[in-house]
């Protein structure tokens, strides 16, 4: 439904409203509207601003805050009709004001474009998201160190190329992931201390004629300071960006543990066990529980992904200052931010579920010839031998062990000896697990003590 009549915020000249299609597309009230809250928060100051430099009278301007607060209760409470013929968040508030207040609510707009209007809007936003994302990232690694904590000293196979490595421990394993978290905390941190400018002022591209004070409206929205050129204030996206390139490496990170939750859940490694509140039923195989949350997780990766290469592709090559295709710049930054959202939560909630069979970690971290690097390390430290050497002794070891089908530890004394007659009994001391573990103390290693207090450290640092 198209409304005849030029658009009353901007149709000056025109004679006539835009066809069906263009309103349409030109529209982006249907997912803008979500800024509402930081529009009127923008506007609120602004025009305080404009009454403190007296470009505006102070009873106008008490005015307009009165009208955006009514205007905000109306929205939060479901009663505001939001037009698409108005087109965006921005023009819907301002008409509504107007309609309220009259003369006041039309002089809101002086010395302010919806340029600078909007990329103050969606720093405003997008600093809000990473505020909740970051209490979120923050609330898993708690929840991933709090599971560390209690299995420090339990082992499980360490892989490469998913083939076992060598025995590292659950807590080890657990904590690498609260590594990672913690760096897509900083890079959160790195772009909201870049993004914390604010673009008002700016106006249109140029700045404006008026005697504003871009330092008042800065500090009231709890910006660090005005942004320092006008043109790229109202041009550039790059916080949004920077916020996109967090979220894909973060969620890249999350599908992986998710990947290793399918793998761990599934029955042939049966390492841990989801609950029914994190798994789901086939209609078809009654034996079947499914970590749906888990592949959900690794999937909403690709929808992230999709997000940063779209907007960074709306914004290559564009001219400056301000064209309309920097619009395309919000569906994104909301897509990625409630995909990750909702992947923190899931990952947290299976965090917490999850039931570690500790028993089975722990046999099948000595198989695979887990230990082999142990026994080469052990040829070193007591033979002399030089590393490659020893390297092949173990070699020709494993390969006997191989061949009869036992483990290291099985080999007898004088098989070893048939390989390398100065192997003496001490050797299988340092051939299980637990012995391997603990041995490896250096540091950021995953001997239990260490993991211990790594855990213990990042609950201490945590909130
Ligand atoms: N809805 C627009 C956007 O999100 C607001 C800015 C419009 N500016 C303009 N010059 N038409 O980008």
């Amino acid at each position: 439904m198209t409304d005849t009549s030029p658009n009353p915020s901007w149709g000056g000249r025109f004679a006539a409203g835009p066809a069906a299609v263009m309103q349409r597309i030109n529209a982006s009230i249907g997912f803008d509207q979500r800024l509402w809250r930081q529009d009127i928060r923008g506007s609120t100051a602004h025009a305080a601003m404009l009454a403190h430099c007296g470009i505006i009278g102070a009873k106008d301007a008490a005015d307009i805050a009165g009208g955006l607060a009514a205007i905000a209760a109306e929205i939060e409470s479901g009663r505001f009709a939001f037009s698409e013929a108005l087109e965006d968040i921005h023009m819907n508030i301002e008409a509504r004001l107007a309609e309220r207040i009259g003369e006041a609510g039309r002089r809101l707009h002086t010395a302010r474009s919806r340029n600078d209007q909007v990329a103050t809007d969606f720093r405003l936003w997008v600093r809000d998201a990473i505020d909740g994302l970051d209490a979120q990232l923050a609330d898993l690694m708690r929840a991933l160190a709090e599971r560390a904590a209690a299995h420090a000293a339990d082992p499980m196979p360490g892989f490469t190329h998913l083939q076992t490595a060598q025995p590292v421990t659950f807590g080890h394993h657990l904590l690498a992931y609260v590594e990672m978290l913690s760096r897509d905390r900083g890079r959160l941190a790195d772009g909201r201390a870049r993004l914390n400018e604010c673009p008002l002022g700016a106006a249109a591209l140029a700045g404006t004629s008026f005697p504003i004070d871009r330092a008042m409206t800065a500090t009231e929205l709890g910006f660090d300071r005005p942004m320092g050129n006008s043109i790229d204030a109202v041009s550039d996206r790059d916080f949004a960006l920077e916020f996109l390139s967090a979220a894909a490496i973060s969620a890249m990170h999350l599908s992986r543990f998710a990947e290793e939750v399918v793998i761990w859940c599934s029955a042939p490694f049966r390492f841990i066990r989801l609950s029914d509140a994190f798994t789901t039923g086939s209609s078809i195989m009654p034996q079947k529980r499914n970590p749906d949350a888990a592949e959900l997780v690794r999937a909403k990766t690709g929808r992230v992904n999709g997000a940063l290469i779209g907007l960074l592709t709306v914004m290559k090559g564009l001219p400056l200052a301000y064209a309309k295709d920097m619009q395309e710049d919000k569906e994104p930054v909301f897509e990625a931010a409630e995909a990750w959202a909702l992947a923190l939560a899931a990952t947290a909630g299976m965090v917490r579920d999850m039931a570690p069979d500790t028993e089975r970690m722990r046999a099948f971290a000595g198989s695979g010839f887990a230990t082999a690097t142990d026994l080469a390390d052990w040829l070193v430290r007591t033979l002399r031998l030089p590393f490659r050497d020893a390297h092949h002794v173990t070699g020709r070891l494993v390969a006997r062990a191989e061949a009869r089908g036992v483990d290291l530890a099985a080999l007898t004394l004088a098989e070893m000896q048939e390989e390398e007659p100065r192997i003496s009994g001490d050797v299988f001391s340092v051939l299980s697990v637990e012995a391997s573990v603990a041995s490896r103390r250096s540091e950021g290693g995953t001997a239990p003590a260490r993991v211990a207090a790594a855990a213990a450290g990042w609950l201490d640092r945590l909130p």
